[in-house]
Protein backbone atom coordinates (compact mmCIF):
# COMPACT_ATOMS: atom_id res chain seq x y z
CA UNK A 1 0.00 0.00 0.00
CA UNK A 2 1.34 3.19 -0.69
CA UNK A 3 2.00 6.47 1.23
CA UNK A 4 -0.07 9.26 1.98
CA UNK A 5 0.33 12.65 2.78
CA UNK A 6 -2.36 14.90 4.01
CA UNK A 7 -1.98 18.25 4.40
CA UNK A 8 -4.02 20.55 6.81
CA UNK A 9 -3.27 22.36 10.14
CA UNK A 10 -2.03 19.92 12.77
CA UNK A 11 -3.39 19.71 16.54
CA UNK A 12 -1.73 17.11 18.84
CA UNK A 13 -1.72 17.38 22.40
CA UNK A 14 1.23 16.61 24.61
CA UNK A 15 0.26 16.64 28.54
CA UNK A 16 -3.23 17.75 30.03
CA UNK A 17 -3.27 21.50 29.29
CA UNK A 18 -3.35 23.52 32.68
CA UNK A 19 -5.57 26.32 31.62
CA UNK A 20 -6.80 28.07 28.27
CA UNK A 21 -3.46 29.98 27.87
CA UNK A 22 -1.02 26.59 28.22
CA UNK A 23 0.42 26.25 24.71
CA UNK A 24 3.07 24.04 26.05
CA UNK A 25 0.40 21.29 26.00
CA UNK A 26 0.08 21.28 22.68
CA UNK A 27 1.60 21.50 19.06
CA UNK A 28 0.35 23.19 16.16
CA UNK A 29 0.93 23.75 12.92
CA UNK A 30 -0.36 25.99 10.56
CA UNK A 31 0.77 25.02 7.20
CA UNK A 32 0.98 20.77 8.71
CA UNK A 33 1.29 17.34 6.96
CA UNK A 34 1.49 14.06 7.99
CA UNK A 35 2.66 11.51 6.02
CA UNK A 36 1.22 7.75 6.79
CA UNK A 37 2.76 4.60 5.87
CA UNK A 38 1.85 0.77 6.75
CA UNK A 39 -0.51 2.02 8.69
CA UNK A 40 1.54 4.35 10.98
CA UNK A 41 2.52 8.34 11.12
CA UNK A 42 5.64 7.96 9.47
CA UNK A 43 6.24 11.87 10.22
CA UNK A 44 4.33 15.07 10.90
CA UNK A 45 4.64 18.80 10.91
CA UNK A 46 5.91 21.65 8.86
CA UNK A 47 4.59 21.09 5.44
CA UNK A 48 7.65 21.43 3.39
CA UNK A 49 9.88 20.03 5.78
CA UNK A 50 7.75 16.37 5.58
CA UNK A 51 7.28 17.13 2.03
CA UNK A 52 10.87 16.77 1.30
CA UNK A 53 11.22 13.77 3.17
CA UNK A 54 8.23 12.06 1.70
CA UNK A 55 8.02 8.74 -1.16
CA UNK A 56 7.59 10.75 -4.95
CA UNK A 57 4.94 7.92 -5.43
CA UNK A 58 2.64 9.10 -2.02
CA UNK A 59 -1.25 9.78 -2.50
CA UNK A 60 -1.69 13.91 -1.29
CA UNK A 61 -4.43 15.36 0.17
CA UNK A 62 -5.27 18.50 0.42
CA UNK A 63 -7.53 19.72 3.29
CA UNK A 64 -6.68 23.07 4.27
CA UNK A 65 -7.87 25.16 5.77
CA UNK A 66 -9.78 22.23 8.34
CA UNK A 67 -7.71 20.97 11.19
CA UNK A 68 -6.22 17.42 11.65
CA UNK A 69 -6.05 16.45 15.10
CA UNK A 70 -5.80 12.14 16.20
CA UNK A 71 -9.13 10.17 15.82
CA UNK A 72 -11.34 10.98 19.03
CA UNK A 73 -11.94 7.73 21.45
CA UNK A 74 -14.68 6.95 22.97
CA UNK A 75 -13.92 4.77 26.12
CA UNK A 76 -17.49 3.39 26.79
CA UNK A 77 -20.51 2.67 24.66
CA UNK A 78 -22.63 -0.08 24.05
CA UNK A 79 -22.98 -1.72 20.57
CA UNK A 80 -26.27 -3.95 20.91
CA UNK A 81 -27.87 -0.22 22.07
CA UNK A 82 -27.74 1.60 18.64
CA UNK A 83 -31.97 0.82 18.17
CA UNK A 84 -32.49 2.39 21.86
CA UNK A 85 -30.96 5.65 21.93
CA UNK A 86 -34.09 7.98 22.97
CA UNK A 87 -36.34 5.53 24.93
CA UNK A 88 -38.92 7.41 27.40
CA UNK A 89 -38.19 5.99 30.83
CA UNK A 90 -38.15 7.87 34.18
CA UNK A 91 -34.28 6.71 35.25
CA UNK A 92 -31.71 3.57 35.07
CA UNK A 93 -33.39 0.57 36.29
CA UNK A 94 -36.65 1.47 34.64
CA UNK A 95 -35.08 1.90 30.77
CA UNK A 96 -32.22 -1.13 31.33
CA UNK A 97 -35.57 -3.23 31.93
CA UNK A 98 -38.49 -1.60 29.38
CA UNK A 99 -36.20 -1.37 26.54
CA UNK A 100 -32.21 -2.46 27.13
CA UNK A 101 -32.66 -5.98 28.56
CA UNK A 102 -35.33 -6.50 25.58
CA UNK A 103 -33.33 -5.43 23.24
CA UNK A 104 -29.81 -7.02 24.03
CA UNK A 105 -31.82 -10.57 23.40
CA UNK A 106 -31.86 -10.20 19.78
CA UNK A 107 -28.19 -10.22 19.57
CA UNK A 108 -28.39 -13.94 20.27
CA UNK A 109 -29.82 -14.12 16.42
CA UNK A 110 -25.77 -13.93 14.63
CA UNK A 111 -27.37 -12.10 11.89
CA UNK A 112 -28.95 -9.28 13.21
CA UNK A 113 -25.52 -8.56 15.51
CA UNK A 114 -23.36 -8.94 12.24
CA UNK A 115 -26.12 -5.97 10.55
CA UNK A 116 -25.95 -3.68 13.56
CA UNK A 117 -21.91 -4.27 13.91
CA UNK A 118 -21.67 -2.80 10.42
CA UNK A 119 -23.52 0.04 11.22
CA UNK A 120 -21.97 0.74 14.33
CA UNK A 121 -18.81 0.98 12.64
CA UNK A 122 -19.88 3.07 9.97
CA UNK A 123 -21.48 6.00 12.33
CA UNK A 124 -18.46 5.80 14.79
CA UNK A 125 -16.26 6.80 11.65
CA UNK A 126 -18.95 9.49 10.30
CA UNK A 127 -18.09 10.97 13.70
CA UNK A 128 -14.59 11.00 14.06
CA UNK A 129 -14.55 8.25 16.41
CA UNK A 130 -11.68 6.00 15.37
CA UNK A 131 -10.93 3.71 18.65
CA UNK A 132 -13.77 3.21 21.55
CA UNK A 133 -14.20 0.69 24.41
CA UNK A 134 -18.17 -1.16 23.90
CA UNK A 135 -19.96 -3.66 25.44
CA UNK A 136 -21.10 -6.24 23.56
CA UNK A 137 -24.14 -7.95 24.50
CA UNK A 138 -24.16 -11.28 26.65
CA UNK A 139 -24.08 -13.76 23.72
CA UNK A 140 -20.65 -14.95 22.81
CA UNK A 141 -22.34 -14.26 18.74
CA UNK A 142 -22.12 -10.41 19.39
CA UNK A 143 -18.45 -10.02 20.60
CA UNK A 144 -17.70 -12.42 17.40
CA UNK A 145 -19.82 -10.36 15.52
CA UNK A 146 -18.12 -7.29 16.63
CA UNK A 147 -14.79 -7.87 16.06
CA UNK A 148 -15.27 -9.65 13.02
CA UNK A 149 -16.09 -6.05 11.52
CA UNK A 150 -13.76 -4.17 13.47
CA UNK A 151 -10.84 -6.40 12.42
CA UNK A 152 -12.07 -6.44 8.83
CA UNK A 153 -12.00 -2.47 9.04
CA UNK A 154 -8.41 -2.88 10.88
CA UNK A 155 -9.83 -0.31 13.92
CA UNK A 156 -8.16 -0.22 17.24
CA UNK A 157 -11.06 -1.61 19.28
CA UNK A 158 -11.95 -2.78 22.67
CA UNK A 159 -14.99 -5.20 23.25
CA UNK A 160 -16.59 -7.82 25.51
CA UNK A 161 -18.75 -10.22 25.89
CA UNK A 162 -20.99 -9.13 28.58
CA UNK A 163 -21.24 -11.08 32.07
CA UNK A 164 -24.31 -10.94 33.73
CA UNK A 165 -26.08 -13.60 35.33
CA UNK A 166 -28.82 -12.58 37.44
CA UNK A 167 -31.47 -10.08 37.45
CA UNK A 168 -32.16 -9.79 34.08
CA UNK A 169 -34.51 -12.05 31.29
CA UNK A 170 -33.42 -15.80 31.12
CA UNK A 171 -32.55 -15.20 27.78
CA UNK A 172 -29.89 -12.22 28.64
CA UNK A 173 -28.34 -14.69 31.39
CA UNK A 174 -24.98 -16.64 31.24
CA UNK A 175 -23.73 -18.61 34.47
CA UNK A 176 -20.43 -17.88 36.28
CA UNK A 177 -18.86 -20.88 34.32
CA UNK A 178 -20.31 -20.22 30.86
CA UNK A 179 -19.67 -16.41 31.58
CA UNK A 180 -15.80 -17.38 31.75
CA UNK A 181 -15.73 -20.22 29.14
CA UNK A 182 -16.98 -17.79 26.72
CA UNK A 183 -14.89 -14.76 27.61
CA UNK A 184 -11.74 -17.30 26.93
CA UNK A 185 -12.81 -18.11 23.62
CA UNK A 186 -13.28 -14.52 22.66
CA UNK A 187 -9.68 -13.78 23.89
CA UNK A 188 -8.12 -16.72 22.69
CA UNK A 189 -9.87 -15.95 18.82
CA UNK A 190 -9.65 -12.14 19.13
CA UNK A 191 -7.50 -10.30 21.46
CA UNK A 192 -3.93 -9.37 19.61
CA UNK A 193 -5.43 -10.16 16.29
CA UNK A 194 -4.62 -7.43 14.17
CA UNK A 195 -5.43 -4.37 16.07
CA UNK A 196 -8.43 -5.87 18.36
CA UNK A 197 -8.20 -5.96 22.16
CA UNK A 198 -10.67 -7.71 24.49
CA UNK A 199 -11.82 -6.10 27.96
CA UNK A 200 -13.42 -8.17 30.50
CA UNK A 201 -16.74 -6.87 30.80
CA UNK A 202 -19.37 -8.10 34.13
CA UNK A 203 -21.83 -5.63 33.11
CA UNK A 204 -22.49 -4.13 36.87
CA UNK A 205 -22.77 -5.89 40.39
CA UNK A 206 -26.34 -5.99 40.05
CA UNK A 207 -26.28 -8.65 37.60
CA UNK A 208 -23.58 -10.67 38.34
CA UNK A 209 -23.69 -12.82 41.46
CA UNK A 210 -20.54 -13.22 43.84
CA UNK A 211 -19.92 -16.76 41.81
CA UNK A 212 -19.41 -14.38 38.60
CA UNK A 213 -17.52 -11.71 40.28
CA UNK A 214 -15.02 -14.26 41.23
CA UNK A 215 -14.58 -15.54 37.88
CA UNK A 216 -14.15 -11.92 36.17
CA UNK A 217 -10.91 -11.57 38.79
CA UNK A 218 -9.71 -15.15 37.72
CA UNK A 219 -9.76 -13.72 34.10
CA UNK A 220 -8.05 -10.74 35.40
CA UNK A 221 -5.45 -12.32 37.04
CA UNK A 222 -5.17 -14.77 34.05
CA UNK A 223 -4.69 -11.75 31.35
CA UNK A 224 -3.30 -8.79 33.56
CA UNK A 225 -2.87 -6.91 30.03
CA UNK A 226 -6.33 -7.28 29.45
CA UNK A 227 -9.19 -4.03 30.26
CA UNK A 228 -11.99 -4.90 32.72
CA UNK A 229 -14.99 -2.65 32.34
CA UNK A 230 -18.12 -2.47 34.26
CA UNK A 231 -20.77 0.28 35.62
CA UNK A 232 -20.36 1.72 39.00
CA UNK A 233 -22.62 4.62 41.57
CA UNK A 234 -24.40 5.69 38.27
CA UNK A 235 -27.59 6.32 39.96
CA UNK A 236 -29.18 5.88 43.78
CA UNK A 237 -31.70 3.28 43.23
CA UNK A 238 -29.30 1.51 41.36
CA UNK A 239 -26.67 2.07 44.36
CA UNK A 240 -29.18 0.93 47.14
CA UNK A 241 -30.11 -2.02 45.01
CA UNK A 242 -26.22 -2.95 44.88
CA UNK A 243 -25.63 -2.31 48.57
CA UNK A 244 -28.63 -4.57 49.22
CA UNK A 245 -27.34 -7.24 47.48
CA UNK A 246 -23.80 -7.13 48.79
CA UNK A 247 -24.71 -6.36 52.41
CA UNK A 248 -21.14 -7.08 53.78
CA UNK A 249 -19.96 -3.74 51.43
CA UNK A 250 -19.18 -0.86 53.11
CA UNK A 251 -19.85 1.16 49.78
CA UNK A 252 -20.84 0.02 46.08
CA UNK A 253 -17.03 0.63 44.71
CA UNK A 254 -16.38 -1.53 47.80
CA UNK A 255 -18.23 -4.33 45.93
CA UNK A 256 -15.87 -4.61 42.80
CA UNK A 257 -12.78 -4.22 45.13
CA UNK A 258 -13.50 -7.06 47.30
CA UNK A 259 -13.36 -9.02 44.53
CA UNK A 260 -9.99 -7.58 42.92
CA UNK A 261 -11.62 -5.86 39.76
CA UNK A 262 -10.08 -2.25 40.76
CA UNK A 263 -7.04 -1.54 38.71
CA UNK A 264 -5.20 0.56 36.38
CA UNK A 265 -7.14 -1.33 33.28
CA UNK A 266 -10.07 -1.06 34.94
CA UNK A 267 -12.64 1.25 33.50
CA UNK A 268 -15.58 2.37 35.87
CA UNK A 269 -18.87 4.21 33.95
CA UNK A 270 -20.27 6.99 35.61
CA UNK A 271 -18.56 7.62 38.89
CA UNK A 272 -21.50 10.12 39.84
CA UNK A 273 -22.04 9.81 43.34
CA UNK A 274 -19.03 8.33 44.67
CA UNK A 275 -18.31 9.05 48.68
CA UNK A 276 -14.59 9.82 49.57
CA UNK A 277 -13.69 6.46 50.31
CA UNK A 278 -14.36 5.25 47.16
CA UNK A 279 -12.44 7.57 45.37
CA UNK A 280 -9.83 7.28 47.82
CA UNK A 281 -9.14 3.64 46.65
CA UNK A 282 -10.15 4.21 42.95
CA UNK A 283 -7.34 6.47 43.35
CA UNK A 284 -5.28 4.24 45.03
CA UNK A 285 -5.10 1.61 42.65
CA UNK A 286 -5.32 3.59 39.57
CA UNK A 287 -9.07 2.55 38.62
CA UNK A 288 -10.16 5.26 35.36
CA UNK A 289 -14.28 7.20 36.57
CA UNK A 290 -15.66 7.55 32.89
CA UNK A 291 -18.02 10.46 32.64
CA UNK A 292 -20.86 9.56 30.47
CA UNK A 293 -22.11 13.34 30.04
CA UNK A 294 -25.63 13.00 27.48
CA UNK A 295 -26.20 9.57 29.29
CA UNK A 296 -26.20 11.16 32.75
CA UNK A 297 -28.10 14.10 31.40
CA UNK A 298 -30.95 12.05 29.39
CA UNK A 299 -31.23 9.66 32.76
CA UNK A 300 -31.32 12.08 34.93
CA UNK A 301 -28.75 10.28 36.67
CA UNK A 302 -27.00 13.22 38.22
CA UNK A 303 -23.98 15.72 37.46
CA UNK A 304 -20.18 14.04 37.51
CA UNK A 305 -18.45 15.96 39.66
CA UNK A 306 -15.20 16.03 37.55
CA UNK A 307 -12.84 18.63 39.19
CA UNK A 308 -13.06 17.50 42.38
CA UNK A 309 -12.10 13.75 40.94
CA UNK A 310 -9.33 15.83 38.73
CA UNK A 311 -8.07 17.81 42.04
CA UNK A 312 -8.27 16.10 44.97
CA UNK A 313 -5.33 15.09 46.95
CA UNK A 314 -6.11 11.76 45.71
CA UNK A 315 -7.12 12.60 42.28
CA UNK A 316 -8.99 10.28 40.25
CA UNK A 317 -8.28 8.88 36.24
CA UNK A 318 -11.02 10.27 34.27
CA UNK A 319 -11.84 9.35 30.96
CA UNK A 320 -15.28 11.07 28.71
CA UNK A 321 -17.49 8.55 26.70
CA UNK A 322 -20.59 8.87 25.11
CA UNK A 323 -22.43 5.56 26.20
CA UNK A 324 -24.89 5.29 23.08
CA UNK A 325 -27.45 4.15 23.91
CA UNK A 326 -28.36 5.44 27.01
CA UNK A 327 -26.23 8.59 25.79
CA UNK A 328 -28.06 10.09 23.26
CA UNK A 329 -24.97 10.99 20.46
CA UNK A 330 -22.32 9.42 19.12
CA UNK A 331 -20.52 12.62 18.40
CA UNK A 332 -17.61 13.18 20.97
CA UNK A 333 -18.01 17.08 19.96
CA UNK A 334 -21.83 16.94 21.10
CA UNK A 335 -20.50 15.28 24.31
CA UNK A 336 -17.54 17.42 25.42
CA UNK A 337 -20.51 20.07 24.77
CA UNK A 338 -22.82 18.15 27.09
CA UNK A 339 -19.89 17.76 29.80
CA UNK A 340 -19.02 21.95 29.77
CA UNK A 341 -22.67 22.21 30.70
CA UNK A 342 -22.56 19.45 33.43
CA UNK A 343 -19.55 21.08 34.64
CA UNK A 344 -21.19 24.82 34.16
CA UNK A 345 -24.17 23.56 36.32
CA UNK A 346 -21.63 22.68 39.43
CA UNK A 347 -19.71 26.28 38.88
CA UNK A 348 -16.09 24.24 37.57
CA UNK A 349 -14.56 25.08 34.33
CA UNK A 350 -13.91 22.70 31.45
CA UNK A 351 -12.02 24.73 29.26
CA UNK A 352 -11.85 24.20 24.99
CA UNK A 353 -8.19 23.24 25.01
CA UNK A 354 -8.78 20.61 27.92
CA UNK A 355 -11.93 19.20 26.15
CA UNK A 356 -10.14 18.28 23.13
CA UNK A 357 -7.61 16.74 25.07
CA UNK A 358 -9.55 14.54 27.08
CA UNK A 359 -11.04 13.30 23.55
CA UNK A 360 -7.61 12.21 21.95
CA UNK A 361 -4.73 11.93 24.22
CA UNK A 362 -6.20 11.88 27.72
CA UNK A 363 -8.58 9.23 26.64
CA UNK A 364 -5.99 7.12 25.33
CA UNK A 365 -3.91 8.01 28.47
CA UNK A 366 -7.14 6.72 30.44
CA UNK A 367 -6.73 3.25 28.45
CA UNK A 368 -3.26 3.51 28.89
CA UNK A 369 -2.90 3.00 24.87
CA UNK A 370 -1.21 6.37 24.44
CA UNK A 371 2.36 4.61 23.15
CA UNK A 372 0.09 3.49 20.04
CA UNK A 373 -3.16 6.07 19.72
CA UNK A 374 -3.98 9.46 20.56
CA UNK A 375 -1.32 11.91 19.02
CA UNK A 376 0.24 12.88 15.26
CA UNK A 377 3.80 11.79 16.66
CA UNK A 378 5.71 9.98 14.58
CA UNK A 379 5.46 6.18 15.11
CA UNK A 380 1.53 6.31 16.91
CA UNK A 381 -1.03 4.59 14.73
CA UNK A 382 -2.43 6.58 11.83
CA UNK A 383 -5.77 7.36 12.65
CA UNK A 384 -6.74 10.73 12.41
CA UNK A 385 -9.61 13.08 12.26
CA UNK A 386 -10.04 16.11 9.63
CA UNK A 387 -12.71 18.80 11.41
CA UNK A 388 -14.31 21.64 9.21
CA UNK A 389 -15.30 24.32 12.04
CA UNK A 390 -17.62 26.09 9.06
CA UNK A 391 -19.47 22.95 8.36
CA UNK A 392 -22.40 24.75 8.49
CA UNK A 393 -24.27 28.10 7.90
CA UNK A 394 -24.31 28.79 11.56
CA UNK A 395 -20.61 27.20 12.08
CA UNK A 396 -19.39 29.21 8.73
CA UNK A 397 -21.11 32.58 9.98
CA UNK A 398 -19.88 32.28 13.51
CA UNK A 399 -16.29 31.12 12.18
CA UNK A 400 -15.94 34.69 10.57
CA UNK A 401 -15.98 36.28 13.91
CA UNK A 402 -13.67 33.65 15.31
CA UNK A 403 -9.47 34.67 15.38
CA UNK A 404 -8.02 32.37 17.67
CA UNK A 405 -7.57 28.09 17.98
CA UNK A 406 -9.18 28.03 21.40
CA UNK A 407 -12.28 30.01 20.03
CA UNK A 408 -12.30 27.75 16.78
CA UNK A 409 -12.39 24.58 19.05
CA UNK A 410 -15.13 25.93 21.37
CA UNK A 411 -16.83 26.65 18.18
CA UNK A 412 -16.31 23.07 17.28
CA UNK A 413 -17.87 21.72 20.71
CA UNK A 414 -20.37 23.62 20.92
CA UNK A 415 -22.12 23.76 17.20
CA UNK A 416 -20.40 20.60 16.25
CA UNK A 417 -21.41 16.72 14.92
CA UNK A 418 -20.93 14.67 12.33
CA UNK A 419 -21.15 17.48 9.72
CA UNK A 420 -17.91 18.82 10.88
CA UNK A 421 -16.09 15.65 10.38
CA UNK A 422 -14.34 16.48 6.55
CA UNK A 423 -12.85 12.91 6.99
CA UNK A 424 -11.82 10.54 9.27
CA UNK A 425 -8.72 8.04 8.44
CA UNK A 426 -7.92 4.73 9.56
CA UNK A 427 -4.37 3.18 10.13
CA UNK A 428 -3.51 5.85 7.22
CA UNK A 429 -6.63 5.10 4.57
CA UNK A 430 -9.47 7.24 4.30
CA UNK A 431 -12.40 5.85 6.24
CA UNK A 432 -15.63 8.25 6.34
CA UNK A 433 -15.67 9.40 2.59
CA UNK A 434 -15.65 5.51 1.43
CA UNK A 435 -18.93 4.95 3.53
CA UNK A 436 -21.71 3.66 1.66
CA UNK A 437 -24.27 6.38 2.53
CA UNK A 438 -27.48 4.49 2.58
CA UNK A 439 -29.30 3.38 5.87
CA UNK A 440 -28.62 -0.47 6.34
N1 LIG B 1 -25.74 -0.13 34.09
C1 LIG B 1 -25.78 -1.43 33.77
N2 LIG B 1 -25.98 -1.60 32.45
C2 LIG B 1 -26.06 -0.38 31.92
C3 LIG B 1 -26.27 0.10 30.59
O1 LIG B 1 -26.42 -0.66 29.63
N3 LIG B 1 -26.29 1.44 30.44
C4 LIG B 1 -26.13 2.31 31.48
N4 LIG B 1 -26.15 3.61 31.24
N5 LIG B 1 -25.94 1.89 32.73
C5 LIG B 1 -25.91 0.56 32.95
ZN1 LIG C 1 -22.94 1.87 29.95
Amino acid sequence: MSARLIRGRLLSFKQAPQGLDDSSSYSYEEDGAVLMRDGMIAASGDYAAVKTNAPEDCIESDHRPHLIMPGFIDTHIHFPQMQIVGSYASALLEWLTTYTFVEEQRFSDADHAARIASAFFDELLRHGTTTAAAYCSVHKQSADAFFTESHRRNLRMIAGKVMMDRNAPPGLLDTPQSGYDDTKAVIEEWHGKGRQMVAITPRFAITSTPGQLEMAATLMREHPDLHMQTHLSENHAEIAFAKELFPWSQDYTHVYEHYGLLGPKSLFGHCIHLEEREADIMSETGSVAVFCPTSNLFLGSGLFDLKTLDERDKPVRIAVATDIGGGTNYSMLRTIDEGYKVLQLQGQRMNPLESFYRITLGNAQALSLDDRIGSLEPGREADLVVLNARATPAMALKMDVVSKLTEELFLLQTLGDDRAIAETYVAGEPAKSVLANHPV
